[in-house]
């Protein structure tokens, strides 16, 4: 037996001979017919320790950082790891000519020729960027968001690229955390089906073709519940909540076949995430049966140490291979610590053998190994890149993620003809802001201004003044407002200009860099003087437009309040100016629905339509003198705006839902229809959604939860019929063990154009 044995191993590695040379061109000579897993088995019968750990390690490139920058100029090192083979990956290189350098010199000089993974943050497009993703979310157009993530893969991977570290999924219910820009907002249901579009979207249906790149599914898992919404802080959440609100986008990530997953810089209910086993090991590896490999973020292994965690680096190193993290980004600490573990017992090889198995398998699977240049073909990269088409999509997903807050008096659409247009706005004449932020690969001040966007759009007069500054000077832009805090002076040409104006478009927000990664906010009003601006231009000019430009939600009480018309236009990527212009002439009507509540204060933060009901509900008739129920003395308990709002030009009448029964069975299917006409006086596209409340169970339930959407067009005058369907995919729940109940019970349904719809039935499951 043992002889079979070694003569098999002798026979595996005279067949390796041919491509064990250190050249990439040998490399080719896989046995053409082999799968992915014996070439992987033959290719890790021939690798050092050092090889194998090395796979494991992804460098920085030595251009742009994302994370705390490494110490001293280590490129040097860098560089003769490369050489060595001891090098899986880089991020941050990119373009054809940087990514075929060091392409070259792992596949050229090292003892194997083992290519490397190139990754990096396409979050919101790569050169041409799209909305950032919040804003896509609100547009709950799956296929215009799969379409953006197919523009974003494209440029990247003819940019030399070939996995992007995207889609976030992460759930969030907290706009002080800067990275809500990132996600898809709150809801789980909604943030499934965007994470499978994205996924799609970047990887297409066949991983080798070279306009696609791997996905990478982060934060795994619960970095969205950053506590008080301080970046990189802790997250304490139960089972149900983590089952329930925080998974579900990234097992639809699993599912739609993302290749790859990054842990967070979290810990969740007291262990790193980069350290948990439960969620890398039992339910990601075993229970979701992924087989793509999991990638620290920036330093997550190292940081375990800081949390308290793990005592030394060498410890450090084997929690996180233990646990499952299978590549270190950026820590070399495994680069520095694993190979000695394993040799020194306190690590098994296999756990490394494994993680270089899910490694070198999506690199198989990229074609990296039948030519690691792939993605480097200049004359590629230059048609590819800015390409028309992706002007045009990118532009059609920014009309689309358009939100309309409120339209008193048909306000908008602006006339195109004779006006007056006063522009006002530290945000009106940027360039830079509206790219929004991780637009690593795109250069800066390449978008289309609101300003520009105007003027190519009619031949009404328009009459532009900053009214506060913009600080874009970079000493004083690390103070994070961005927006001027004291200087007043050009509040009275702003009224000036305001004054004589049909309509005042004031252009406010956040700069697009006070949200992203380590931007939290404490306060969600418009920065710097800007309230104060526009309370001003209001005071002369009642004919007010503000169009907000923000990376999360805001609180705009008097705004809400006393501004007749609201236009949520986010940062909107390349193409900001002419989606905005196009929306406020009416030539697109917006259709956009929330994907995130807007709380009225900060104190009411977290809110999200989907909380539990608490034992003490009730809101007390008026005038009655009542303190002891779930309330604030001094603030409403609802929303500025409510999840899934959003308004168009014209009106939307909902009528005649209809459940097939009022009793279904447990394993049934309950489909519902409901009547939706286009009653107003223009075409427009309506987002349809469909919410229950399971009204008793074995864990309380939400108040509503979201189990259905679909986004139609309706021309002026038209209805449709849009169906449903209910069954335990979407009348089920997680418990505190992580099992999926569905529990016989009584269920209302809720169907229409905001989670604050009305039309409501109800039906009972039995067993
Ligand atoms: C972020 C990740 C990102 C990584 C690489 C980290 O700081 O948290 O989301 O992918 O940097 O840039």
């Amino acid at each position: 037996m043992k002889k079979i044995i070694i003569l098999s191993i002798a026979i595996g590695i005279l067949s390796l001979a041919s491509f064990a040379a250190p050249k990439f061109k040998k490399m080719r000579k896989f046995p053409p017919n082999d799968d992915i897993e014996k070439k992987i088995d033959s290719l890790l019968a021939l690798m050092t320790l050092e090889e194998k750990v090395g796979q494991m390690v992804q460098y920085n490139g030595f251009w742009d950082v994302t994370g705390p920058s490494p110490k001293g100029g280590n490129a040097e090192k860098k560089y003769e790891h490369l050489r060595k083979g001891w090098v899986g990956s880089m991020l941050t290189v990119r373009g054809t000519e940087e990514v075929r350098a060091v392409q070259k010199i792992v596949t050229e000089e090292s003892r194997l020729g083992i290519p490397l993974i190139i990754g990096f943050d396409v979050i919101h497009g790569y050169k041409t960027l799209s909305p950032i993703p919040l804003a896509e979310a609100a547009s709950w157009d799956l296929e215009a968001i799969k379409k953006s993530a197919e523009v974003a893969a494209a440029e990247a991977a003819a940019s030399g690229i070939n996995w992007t570290f995207a889609p976030m999924v992460d759930i969030s219910r907290d706009p002080r955390w800067g990275r809500v820009m990132e996600g898809a907002g709150e809801d789980p249901y909604l943030g499934s089906k965007i994470a499978k579009a994205r996924v799609t979207g970047f990887q297409g249906n066949d991983l080798s073709n070279p306009l696609t790149v791997a996905a990478c599914a982060k934060h795994f898992a619960g970095y969205g519940f950053a506590e008080a919404g301080r970046e990189y802080n802790k997250a304490d959440i139960g089972t149900v909540t983590l089952h329930n609100m925080v998974l579900p986008p990234f097992k639809a990530s699993a599912e739609a076949g993302a290749r790859t997953f990054m842990t967070g810089f979290n810990e969740l209910n007291g262990i790193p995430v980069t350290g948990n086993d439960y969620l890398l090991r039992d339910i990601l590896k075993k229970e979701w049966g992924f087989d793509g490999f999991v990638i620290s973020d920036w330093a997550s292994i190292e940081e375990m140490l800081t949390w308290g965690y793990t005592k030394d680096r060498a410890s450090t190193a084997v929690r996180a291979a233990e646990a499952g993290v299978d590549m270190d980004m950026e820590g070399n600490i495994y680069m520095e610590e694993l190979a000695n573990m394993v040799r020194t017992g306190k690590v098994k090889e296999e756990i490394v053998d494994e993680a270089v198995r899910r490694i070198l398998r999506v690199k198989f699977e990229l074609g990296l190994f039948e030519d690691p240049y792939k993605y480097c073909d200049p004359e590629r990269e230059k048609e590819v890149i800015g390409n028309p088409e992706h002007i045009e999509a990118v532009k059609d997903m920014a009309k689309k993620s358009i939100v309309l807050l409120k339209n008193e008096n048909n306000l908008l659409p602006l006339k195109k003809k004779e006006q007056t247009i006063a522009l006002i706005g530290p945000l009106a004449d940027e360039n830079n802001s509206p790219l929004g932020s991780w637009r690593l690969g795109s250069d800066d001040s390449t978008g289309v201004s609101l300003k520009t966007g105007l003027e190519k759009y009619s031949n009404n007069k328009i009459e532009y003044t900053q009214g506060v500054k913009l600080i874009t000077n970079q000493a004083e832009f690390t103070k994070e407002l961005h927006i001027n805090t004291t200087d007043t002076s050009g509040f009275e040409e702003a009224k000036e200009v305001a004054k004589n104006a049909d309509v005042v478009i004031m252009a406010l927000g956040e700069h697009g860099f006070l949200s992203g990664e380590g931007r939290s906010r404490t306060k969600l009003d418009l920065p710097g003087l800007q309230q104060e601006l526009l309370e001003e231009v209001y005071k002369v000019n009642k004919n007010v437009v503000l169009v907000l430009q923000n990376g999360r939600p805001l609180t705009i009480n008097w705004a809400e309040k006393n501004i007749p018309a609201i236009v949520e236009a986010w940062q909107l990527g390349s193409q900001s100016g002419n989606a905005i212009a196009e929306v406020l002439y009416g030539d697109y009507n917006p259709s956009g629905k929330l994907p995130m509540t807007f709380p009225r204060s900060v104190g009411q933060i977290p809110i999200y339509y989907n909380h539990k009901r608490t034992g003490r509900p009730v809101d007390p008739a008026p005038g009655e003198e009542q303190v002891f129920w779930s309330h604030y003395i001094d603030e409403e308990n609802a929303p500025l705006y409510p999840f899934g709002f959003g308004l168009s030009y014209t009106e939307f009448a909902y009528k005649n839902l209809q459940l097939a029964k009022k009793e279904i069975k447990k394993n049934e299917t309950l489909k519902l229809s409901v009547e939706v006409s286009n009653t107003g006086n223009y075409d427009g596209r309506e987002v349809v959604q469909l919410y229950i409340r399971d009204l008793y169970g074995s864990i309380i339930r939400p108040v509503k939860e979201l189990k259905g959407f679909e986004l139609i067009p309706l021309k002026k005058g038209e209805t449709k019929t849009v169906t449903f369907e209910l069954g335990p995919k979407e009348l089920g729940f997680y418990n505190e063990q992580g099992n999926y109940l569905v529990e016989p019970g009584e269920f209302q349904v809720f169907i229409g154009g905001s989670s604050e719809t009305s039309l409501e039935d109800s039906f009972f499951m039995v067993e």
